[in-house]
């Protein structure tokens, strides 16, 4: 019996994503004879019949595509924005799957993305999801396609920021992405060789960071580049969100569809001003922005997104269902989706690569 397959993208668009596509694609048709139909900017898509054949010519020549060719959204099925409200949809969703015959409903997305399948799944609807963010943080998965891509983009940032800062003798914090994980961050500044990172899961006190750079200057190097998550906050700015519902509505952002209630820039702006005040050397700030989701997937993430889209395949064939597909080491585990909708992968205060930082003298800002 023919199986049919719903496909859809949801949430921040990711590199590799494509490349994920077509491995689904691809595979479900040519090894299983399956038919696979694409719901166009994610769960909108769904909800209004918005479709595209994933097979042939559309899955050609997007391995090395950047986006998602169904294009994404960050809607939610049980809070979707309708002629000025927020609707619970999910039944219209329920009727299209139905409409299609689905015999499964496959979500590629991050930590939201994969509460919104729960919750589908809850209703009735097999699905299967795949782990996708640059910002590496959806829990039970050793990765997840588009944070390699994006860790080159900001490790190549962290270079080129080096030489004009050296020239200018100044400092240069760099924001970057990740939410509210430091993957992102610490795994670029590691690589980049920054002086100072700042991560989420480390509050910074802004006066040890002078001091840090302070005696770099001594020792007679007179600039430093700063990496900062943008999810990072200083103690003071933990102390006072207790009383400020902005600060603690910051803080408390833990879902990726909620991404307009981080204050983007506004924490890097205020460190940068801080550090000058303090070490009296002349400060800049770069926001590395959507520049690390954007443009083609790196050899890993087109690695990685195939080997987790043609397991997807491979586990529609064998209808286990409620599953996400991970990666674990060089292979793939379907991890039941209640294990994963909810919780989020943040960076463990005693990781190699915080303990690797520390090792080589970088300030982790505690
Ligand atoms: O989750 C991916 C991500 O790129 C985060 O790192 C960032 O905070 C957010 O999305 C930005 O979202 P948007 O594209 O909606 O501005």
């Amino acid at each position: 019996m023919t199986k049919y397959v719903g496909v859809l993208t949801a949430g921040g668009d990711s590199p590799g994503l494509n490349a994920a596509l077509r491995a689904i694609g691809r595979s479900a048709a040519d090894v299983y004879g399956m038919q696979v139909i694409g719901f166009l900017d994610g769960f909108r898509g769904l909800m209004q019949n918005r479709t595209l054949r994933l097979e042939g010519a559309a899955l050609s020549g997007i391995l090395t595509l950047g986006g998602t060719i169904l294009g994404t959204g960050r809607d939610k099925p049980h809070r979707m924005p309708v002629g000025g409200a927020e609707l619970d949809m999910t039944d219209v969703l329920i009727d299209t799957y139905n409409q299609h015959r689905l015999d499964v409903l496959v979500c590629l997305g991050g930590g939201g993305t994969q509460k919104s399948a729960h919750r589908l799944m809850k209703e009735g609807l097999n699905i299967i999801t795949l782990p996708k963010t640059i910002d590496n943080d959806v829990a039970e998965t050793d990765v997840s396609f588009g944070f390699d891509t994006a860790l080159g983009i900001a490790t190549e940032a962290i270079d080129r920021l080096h030489s004009t800062a050296h020239s200018h003798h100044r400092i240069i914090v760099v924001e970057i992405m990740g939410h509210n994980a430091g993957w992102l961050a610490l795994g670029a500044g590691i690589a980049g060789g920054a002086d100072v990172i700042l991560i989420p899961e480390i509050p910074y006190d802004v006066e040890l960071i002078a001091e840090a750079i302070l005696r770099r200057s001594q020792m007679g190097k007179r600039f430093s580049i700063v990496a900062v998550s943008e999810g990072a906050r200083s103690c003071d700015e933990i102390d006072g969100s207790k009383d400020d519902p902005k600060g603690a509505q910051r803080a408390g952002t833990d879902d990726e569809d909620d991404m307009g209630e981080l204050l983007i820039g506004r924490g890097s702006l205020l460190l940068a001003r801080r550090l000058e005040e303090l070490t009296g050397l002349e400060s800049r700030l770069t926001i590395l922005g959507h520049l690390q989701r954007g443009g083609t997937p790196s050899a890993a993430d087109r690695l990685l997104a195939t080997r987790l889209g043609t397991a997807c395949a491979d586990l529609i064939h064998e209808g286990t269902y409620g599953v996400m597909v991970a990666a674990r080491g060089e292979g793939t585990k379907a991890v039941p989706l209640s294990k994963v909708a909810g919780r989020r992968k943040t960076v463990a205060l005693d990781h190699p690569w915080i303990q690797g930082a520390r090792a080589v003298g970088t300030c982790l800002g505690d």
